[in-house]
């Protein structure tokens, strides 16, 4: 099987999950796994070595992978199951913790087990589907027992989950703390957003388009907004919530993500390196808050207790694991300038929240107005400037606002919408983002992951709101469970450019 950039599937492999009994593992990974047998994506000889502290038999393992993937239900679950079977994967389980040596001497074992089985030599794909403050531990245990080591035509490769760090100090910790014992071409640090079919999409309506590249860029382009909004509150992650916010579980990640690659010049091919050049180009280009700027550009928000379609739901500050005087941010406005070129003048103004009344990702791209309207007022039902938008989820596709004139004897002009919709134009699977994560991970291809620079000038831009945040700065203001977000997130678009955000 080949990729896009004609790298092919190594024929054995060993596929090791470290976090083997975790949420993660049982949700994404076992079923994307079956998917890849599925779809003859994965080495033709596997061996999936779990491990965690969890006691468990081998036997006890394969049949927990095979319950995750029937309970996973989308799809083709026995389909994928036998798959599975039918490619004959093997199962293995070590179990131990992550700072105990014996635990790496065990996977030792069964890594030069699995490549005695297959006859072939010891590639390693490691995942680490565990506790982040376990990752470091993970790459030294296998740098000290020589799992680390990639040999001619031998790769050993390993998948860093989020968050890759908790601020800019510890993230560059962690960075040290894998480079150790891992060069960064081995390193796969993942951001499932990019695994979106959507946000890949980006890419190519940009880059291979003729009609689109010319009016992205400040000539054109008023200002950009880009909406994560979930409907979800924290469920039952309180805990985990209240030492991350929004700041760091979105805005850090995704939603800098999506804003790189929005905004990136073309690069010179759509390889690995070349996109993550000119994505870290725009990173280093966005200019940090100031302090003096932070209650105009930045609104921090908290959910009370409100209604979703029809359901009461409690406040944040009444969920499991959180503080009943909790200043966490489960939604973040901000507006940010990229010093550049190709934006300078144009304000990217971004949002995220959870609570919020729908589910959805999009990318707006607001056109200047014209210079002139040739029509009275009365001839104007609805126009508002150009937009296009950019569906990442749900309903994933591309809209074009623009004005037509309505039918009849007097010229009225009225906003009307030009729709690709990726559900009915195509009729191949998209793949589920970790499906594609996994595949291009055992293909080597590390287009779709970040690189340690990445990683870095994300938390550059974001350290500042850390500390401003944890010294009360701005104040956090409410919104109830079910409406777009504080009132102030308006004020913040009205005040500084007299327009509204688009209601999704
Ligand atoms: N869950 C998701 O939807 C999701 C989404 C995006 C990213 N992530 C990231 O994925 C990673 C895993 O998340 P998760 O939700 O799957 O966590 P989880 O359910 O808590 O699973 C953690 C896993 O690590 C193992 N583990 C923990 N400490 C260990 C130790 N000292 N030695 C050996 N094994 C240990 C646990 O097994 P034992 O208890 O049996 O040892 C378990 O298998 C995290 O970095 C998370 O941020 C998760």
């Amino acid at each position: 099987m080949s990729a896009p950039g004609g790298e092919s599937v190594a024929l054995s492999a060993s596929f090791v999950v470290f976090g083997a009994t975790g949420d993660l593992a049982h949700r994404k990974l076992y079923p994307a796994l079956a998917s890849l047998a599925a779809e003859s994506q994965l080495p033709r000889r596997l061996t999936v070595i779990g491990v965690a502290r969890t006691v468990m038999t081998d036997e006890d393992f394969a049949t927990e992978v095979h319950n995750a993937v029937a309970k996973a239900g989308d799809g083709d679950a026995s389909g994928r199951q036998n798959a599975l079977e039918q490619r004959g994967v093997r199962f293995r389980y070590v179990n131990g913790s992550f700072d105990d040596d014996a635990t790496f001497r065990g996977i030792a074992d069964a890594v030069s087990d699995s490549e005695a089985d297959h006859g072939g030599p010891g590639n390693a794909l490691y995942y680490l589907a565990t506790i982040p403050q376990m990752f470091g531990a993970v790459a030294a245990g296998l740098g000290k027992v020589g799992l680390a080591e990639e040999g001619p035509g031998i790769f050993r490769r390993l998948v860093v989950e989020k968050p890759f760090g908790n601020d800019l100090e510890s993230a560059r910790a962690l960075d040290v703390a894998l480079h150790e014992h891992f060069r960064e071409h081995q390193v796969f640090r993942i951001d499932h957003y990019l695994a979106k079919e959507t946000v890949q999409n980006i890419l190519a309506l940009r880059f291979t388009n003729t009609i689109f590249e010319p009016l992205w860029n400040r000539r054109y382009v008023d200002h950009v907004q880009i909406t994560v909004a979930e409907q979800l509150g924290v469920e039952h992650r309180g805990t985990f919530y209240e030492r991350s916010g929004a700041l760091r579980d979105i805005v850090q990640n995704h939603l800098l993500q999506v804003l790189a690659i929005t905004a990136m010049e073309p690069p010179a091919s759509l390889g690995a390196n070349s996109i993550r050049d000119e994505k870290v180009k725009v990173l280093r280009s966005i200019r940090p808050i100031e302090r003096s700027d932070l209650r105009r550009r930045v609104v921090r928000g908290q959910y009370t207790g409100g209604r979703i379609e029809g359901v009461d739901v409690p406040g944040y500050r009444e969920e499991e694991g959180v503080a009943s005087d909790s200043a966490v941010e489960t939604y973040l406005a901000l507006e940010l300038d990229i010093d550049n070129w190709r934006w300078s003048g144009v304000p990217f103004y971004l949002r995220t929240g959870k609570r919020l009344p729908r589910r959805v990702t999009e990318i707006a791209l607001r056109y200047r107005p014209v210079p002139f309207l040739p029509l009275p007022p009365s001839a104007v039902e609805t126009v508002e400037p150009n937009t296009m938008v950019l569906r990442i989820q749900p309903d994933e596709g591309i809209t074009l606002e623009f004005a037509a004139k309505v039918p009849g004897a007097r010229f009225r002009v009225r906003e009307v919408d030009l729709d690709f919709r990726y559900g009915t134009a195509f009729e191949e699977r998209a793949p589920e983002a970790y499906e594609r994560v996994l595949g291009d991970a055992f293909l080597g291809d590390a287009t779709l992951f970040i690189r340690g620079d990445e990683v870095e000038e994300a938390w550059r831009v974001v350290q500042p709101l850390i500390d401003s945040f944890e010294a009360g700065e701005p104040p956090v203001a409410f919104y109830p469970a079910g409406t777009w977000g504080p009132p102030e997130a308006d004020a913040l678009l009205a005040e500084s450019y007299g327009d509204t955000w688009r209601a999704p």
